[in-house]
């Protein structure tokens, strides 16, 4: 019988945000897909016990320390990268923060920290990196949000996250225009997911506004990231990705339907 093929086989992949929620489970997926898996994100104990985890399945992965919104350290991983491998397949740049406040109350400190970790670091992982991908002809997946699209009751003080996925989006567009015909390039917009991205871990509080009832499992989010990082989607680039369980066509703003008696 024919031996069991992964659809990462071979490939070099870099999760940033690979310690916890989406970039975990992408983690472990890829590996499990065949890809030689570098985990990068702050949490050094959480990242080499992944990483453990990974290898006792017989996968290929090891950890990086990089806090990603500093330019310096992200040199210091791409200098890594390009001493140990000479190459980069896939690059996901998935690391992210969630904070959020209503107008009056928006710090500006908070804002810039914001927009450091979802929308700069993206940038100096992508503009650091895309030699290297232009040479295995790679590909860029970042992970925005839905709520870089549209507004919504759910996340009404959501003024900072919203707008630095918003500008995500934009730049995963632009630089698919520009060089899609060397790496692919797409965006990732998940909804609500269980992660540590939230404080409250209560989550059946979204499923009222949620066309399929609940929020969704990291791995499912996982599992669109793989088919857009692999060869099955070899003609998909510039495209804004959701993954939301029908969320973003409620919009949140649905109010529950009214009992009525008799025709309208
Ligand atoms: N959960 C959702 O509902 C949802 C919905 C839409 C989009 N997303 C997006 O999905 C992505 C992953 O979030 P998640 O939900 O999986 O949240 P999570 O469980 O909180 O994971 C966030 C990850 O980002 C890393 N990170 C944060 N700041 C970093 C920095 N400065 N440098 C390096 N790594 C950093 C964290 O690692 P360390 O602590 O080790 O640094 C952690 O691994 C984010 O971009 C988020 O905006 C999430």
């Amino acid at each position: 019988m024919a031996e069991n093929i992964g659809k990462l086989e071979h490939k070099i992949a870099l999760i940033t945000g690979a310690t916890s929620g989406i970039g975990e489970a992408s983690a472990r997926l890829f590996a499990e897909e065949g890809a030689y898996v570098i985990l990068v994100g702050r949490n050094e104990d959480k990242g080499q016990q992944i990483v453990s985890e990974i290898r006792e399945k017989g996968g290929l992965s090891e950890f990086f320390a990089c806090d990603v919104t500093d330019e310096v350290s992200v040199t210091a991983l791409f200098d890594h990268v390009k001493a140990k491998f000479s190459r980069l397949d896939i690059l996901f740049n998935n690391a992210g923060l969630l904070l959020t406040n209503p107008l009056e109350k928006l710090d500006t400190d908070e804002w810039l920290r914001i927009f450091d970790i979802n929308t700069h670091a993206v940038m100096y992982m992508c503009r650091a990196f895309m030699d290297l991908l232009i040479k295995s002809h790679g590909t860029i997946l970042n992970n925005a949000s839905i709520d870089g699209l549209q507004s919504n009751v759910r996340g009404r003080s959501s003024y900072m996250y919203a707008s630095s996925k918003a500008a995500t989006i934009q730049f995963t567009q632009h630089l698919a225009l520009n060089y899609s015909d060397r790496v692919r390039v797409n965006c990732l917009c998940p909804g609500l997911t269980e992660t540590n991205l939230f404080t409250n871990r209560d989550f059946s509080r979204f499923n009222d506004t949620i066309p399929m009832g609940r929020v969704a499992k990291p791995i499912e989010i996982a599992k669109a990231a793989l088919f857009l990082v692999s060869e099955d989607a070899s003609y998909v680039s510039g495209s804004v990705f959701v993954v939301d369980g029908g969320a973003s066509l409620a919009s949140g703003n649905t109010p529950k339907p009214v009992e009525t008696k008799g025709s309208e």
